[in-house]
């Protein structure tokens, strides 16, 4: 593994070996044999607001012995039209790694081919394949594991976490249950893309969707560069929450996941967040776990 640039990219195995280390990662943190990341020079490369990501690759990074900083692309030349790839030139000649937030997945890809340096990829409008690893990692924790179980991700069925989640289900062996309205259902190429043996399920009713499933999931309705839509999406998505009703379609014991942050009263309600925050606390922190796990396999491959 080189770059984690898209949860499309993993195979199995590779998922599994990143989970093993996360967990080995938690259960070390603040006394690692090694520092695999000594002596290493990182940067964060964000075009898009974030608190979970930045804090927890910032210190992960230092926490494998890195130094590491902070570049909001509009600070940058990047920001006044150098092209990514001499800006992934010049970052390339400089630093061991970098972890780029944006808007398009080709830019991170085209920023991994020019830089030649390990890049990861912080999330862009199609995947955020870091979130999925962390979740993943939470599923393990709770439930023993996502295989032979029912995800329920209900809301904007179309963006980048529901995108990287089908990625997960087209590699492991789980049920994908989309709960969305027609306009926000994922898009028919990908789900053709991911082929006939995973097992996703799209719908718009999310009552159905729920029922029996082990993990409830949902997201922002308005993610990051869709604020033009905003009233638009409101209107649509509105029946699409997380609320005490349908946890009590799930099965027993179903566990609710967000990937925050979170709009109280619109994906979820403020009870039920606060009736599952262990859950929901725990999946924000396993991301500084999952991530140093990644940086730890891309950064011996310098
Ligand atoms: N879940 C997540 O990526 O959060 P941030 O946008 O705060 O990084
Ligand atoms: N879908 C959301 C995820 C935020 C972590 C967004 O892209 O804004």
């Amino acid at each position: 593994m080189k770059n984690l640039l898209s949860i499309e990219a993993l195979n199995r195995q590779e998922i599994y070996e990143i989970l093993e280390l996360a967990e080995a990662m938690k259960a070390t943190r603040g006394h690692h044999d090694v520092l695999p990341l000594a002596g290493q020079c990182w940067a964060l490369i964000f075009s898009k607001s974030s608190t979970r990501t930045r804090v927890s690759f910032e210190v992960g990074i230092r926490e494998l012995g890195a130094d590491v900083m902070f570049l909001s692309a509009s600070d940058i030349q990047l920001g006044r039209g150098e092209p990514i790839k001499d800006t992934a030139r010049v970052m390339g000649r400089m630093l061991d790694g970098a972890v780029i937030r944006t808007y398009l997945q080709s830019d991170v890809e085209e920023f991994a081919h020019y830089s030649n340096i390990p890049t990861i990829n912080a999330l862009t409008d199609d995947e955020h394949p870091c979130q999925i690893l962390a979740d993943l990692q939470t599923i393990r924790e709770k439930l023993g594991g996502v295989e032979g179980r029912s995800v329920c991700f209900v809301g904007d069925g179309a963006c980048n976490v529901p995108r990287s989640w089908i990625w997960a289900a087209a590699k492991l062996d789980f049920e994908l249950r989309i709960a969305a309205p027609p306009s926000f259902q994922p898009d028919p190429e990908l789900l053709e893309r991911i082929g006939p043996k995973a097992r996703v399920v799209v719908t718009d009713d999310l009552q159905e969707a729920a029922r029996g499933a082990d993990v409830l999931y949902t997201d922002v309705w308005v993610s990051m560069g869709k604020e033009d839509e905003a009233a638009y999406r409101l209107s649509q998505l509105g029946p699409y929450q997380i609320n005490r009703e349908l946890v009590e379609l799930a099965a027993p014991g179903a566990i609710v996941m967000h990937c925050l942050p979170a709009y109280r009263g619109k994906e979820i309600t403020e009870e039920t967040l606060e009736a599952h925050a262990h859950t929901l606390f725990d999946q924000a922190e396993n991301r500084l776990h999952a991530q140093k796990a990644v940086l730890q396999l891309l950064g011996r491959n310098p």
